[in-house]
């Protein structure tokens, strides 16, 4: 069956130049993670998963791979397996026979990322409907009619729930609740660990996650028109276990006025733009963010570390 692509986001320049303009603007300045994404990003991410330092990639996988059977046989019967954020579509093809899928509805910000992806996934999965949807999920979870009626499985995998706040992610597990219309929910979570692990993580000695970062000025450079130089920041990634939570920051490693059209801020050496946060979970406040999200029969998988879990729920 060819995949049905529909298309619903679409970028307005204007709008993302704005964005980016009053975060570098902001007290403290901060460009939103959305923006470490582009091209080359996208694949130095895909580079992050493969360093033994990054536990999350193959600790989730390691869980899906032991344990898909059971998660299958205790959610609720779906019609339609939802993936949030799907990209190539792997992790999701991997659960398509223990789980039974027979319709599977891609959602990431552009059909153009899912195209290739779903015509793999219809020549291996011939009797398997296919359908993509580029939809910015972060800003409204809201599926188009074509999606079906039918009660839907919400997966979410790789703990990109971490990159929302804790009010974020409530109010975005809420409208993943509504998305499932009396299906469930399947989601990755990482969790709460030594600090060296979780630092190692984020600040690996090849230096990918600072490339993953830094070339964050390089997108900014091209969508708000500034003149950022490379060689002025450096990657900063430490654990605040306050707010639990992973936070990277570009550092200016000298005094730098960085200009854009409309205007220009001044940065001294040692200044620093906040770029992403990664929020790290403990398994039972996790568990009462998705009960308080309107969630029940929660449970969770974790490795024999407990390092990363998979938590299921029904809504
Ligand atoms: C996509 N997200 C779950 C990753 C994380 O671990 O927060 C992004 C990332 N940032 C640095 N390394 C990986």
């Amino acid at each position: 069956m060819t995949p049905q692509l529909i298309q619903i986001h679409h970028a307005d320049p204007a709008a993302i130049r704005a964005e980016l303009i009053a975060g570098l603007s902001a007290p403290v300045a901060t460009i939103s993670p959305k923006y470490l994404y582009d091209a080359l990003g996208a694949r130095l991410f895909a580079a992050i998963t493969e360093l033994p330092e990054y536990y999350p990639t193959r600790t989730e996988a390691a869980i899906f791979a032991a344990h898909a059977e059971e998660m299958a046989r205790r959610l609720p019967a779906f019609d339609t397996f939802v993936d949030l954020g799907a990209g190539n579509c792997e992790k999701a093809a991997r659960l398509f026979a223990p789980f039974q899928v027979k319709r599977y509805v891609a959602v990431d910000i552009s059909v153009d990322y899912l195209r290739d992806s779903l015509d793999i996934l219809r020549r291996q999965h011939p009797h398997l409907a296919l359908m993509g949807i580029g939809l910015d999920f972060s800003a409204a979870l809201q599926l188009p009619a074509e999606v079906g009626s039918g009660p839907r499985l919400m997966f979410y995998p790789g703990s990109s729930i971490g990159n929302f706040t804790p009010d974020e992610a409530l109010a975005f597990l809420r409208q993943v609740h509504a998305a499932a219309q009396g299906g469930g929910l399947l989601i990755g979570v990482d969790l709460v660990k030594p600090v060296a692990v979780l630092e190692a993580a984020y600040d690996d000695p090849l230096q990918v996650t600072a490339a993953f970062n830094r070339n964050m000025l390089r997108h900014v450079c091209r969508l708000a028109s500034a003149d950022f130089s490379l060689a002025d920041w450096r990657h900063v990634a430490f654990f605040n276990s306050v707010a639990s939570r992973i936070e990277m920051h570009l550092e200016a490693v000298r005094d730098v006025t960085v200009r854009w059209p409309e205007g220009e801020r001044h940065f001294a050496a040692g200044a620093r733009i906040h770029t992403e946060n990664s929020y790290k979970w403990r398994i039972e406040d996790f568990a009462a963010l998705l009960e308080t999200a309107g969630f029940r029969a929660i449970r969770h998988w974790a490795d024999a570390q407990d390092w990363f879990a998979v938590f299921s729920a029904q809504s």
